[in-house]
């Protein structure tokens, strides 16, 4: 698989199968990932993997959070409040796209809910990481560790593996912060959920679209 071929491949996964990861495997896409460019080399990101035993505690911890729908306060705006057109538009559409897949409609506010729940169950993924920044970074920084995840996806593709990027994690800083034992100075960015996508789950169908170039490139000369 070519870099074109993994950028045309990627998807964001949430159906996973019970197969397991070599954690070595992913020790290793990480390490190549830091090729990726930062500003000044700062090379700001830090990166836990979850697998195995602790994997397990994790699910366990998060499915009675969630069972007893306990949230925590946000470090930071996954979307900025009050966030405006287009983006708001492509947000909305993007969720209907999945639900739409799911066959769960937009009234029925609690299969949506229940559904949303999946991903603290990292969709049935065996392994996750989670990507963590110490608090002095600015926007600058944190867009490093876009590069770096966008880079993490792609190599997982040519290894024949999926993903799904999550900031809902943002919900549950605290439990995720002394579940990875993050010092005080860390703020948690996102998970990424990573396995063997179920291609009968019908979450995976879903194929969100991308808004026309014309409405956000420009070119000059
Ligand atoms: C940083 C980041 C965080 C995301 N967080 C979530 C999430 O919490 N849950 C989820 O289901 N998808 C999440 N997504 C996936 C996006 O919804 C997805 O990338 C977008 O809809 C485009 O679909 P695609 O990745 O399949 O091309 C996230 C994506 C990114 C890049």
């Amino acid at each position: 698989m070519n870099v074109s071929e993994a950028v045309a491949y990627r998807r964001s996964v949430r159906g996973f199968l019970d197969k397991p990861v070599d954690v070595a495997l992913i020790q290793d896409i990480v390490t190549r990932a830091a090729r990726a460019a930062s500003g000044g080399n700062v090379q700001p990101w830090h990166v836990d993997i979850v697998s195995g035993e602790s994997m397990a505690k994790l699910k366990g911890i998060m499915a009675e959070k969630t069972a007893n729908r306990e949230m925590e306060k946000p470090e930071y705006h996954v979307y900025p409040p009050g966030l405006k057109q287009p983006y708001e538009g492509r947000r909305f559409e993007v969720g209907e796209t999945l639900y739409g897949a799911l066959g769960i409609p937009r009234e029925d506010k609690k299969a949506r809910a229940i559904w949303f729940s999946r991903n603290f169950q990292f969709f049935g993924a065996p392994t996750a990481l989670f990507i963590s920044f110490d608090r002095q970074m600015e926007h600058p920084q944190w867009a490093d560790g876009g590069a770096l995840l966008a880079t993490i996806m792609l190599l997982l593709c040519e290894a024949g593996l999926d993903s799904c990027p999550q900031e809902c994690w943002a919900i549950y800083p605290k439990t995720v912060g002394s579940f990875l034992k993050l010092p005080e100075e860390r703020i948690l960015w996102t998970g990424l959920s990573i396995g063997y996508k179920d291609s009968s789950d019908p979450v995976n169908s879903a194929m969100p679209s991308r808004a026309p170039a014309d409405e956000w490139l420009v070119t000059h000369g």
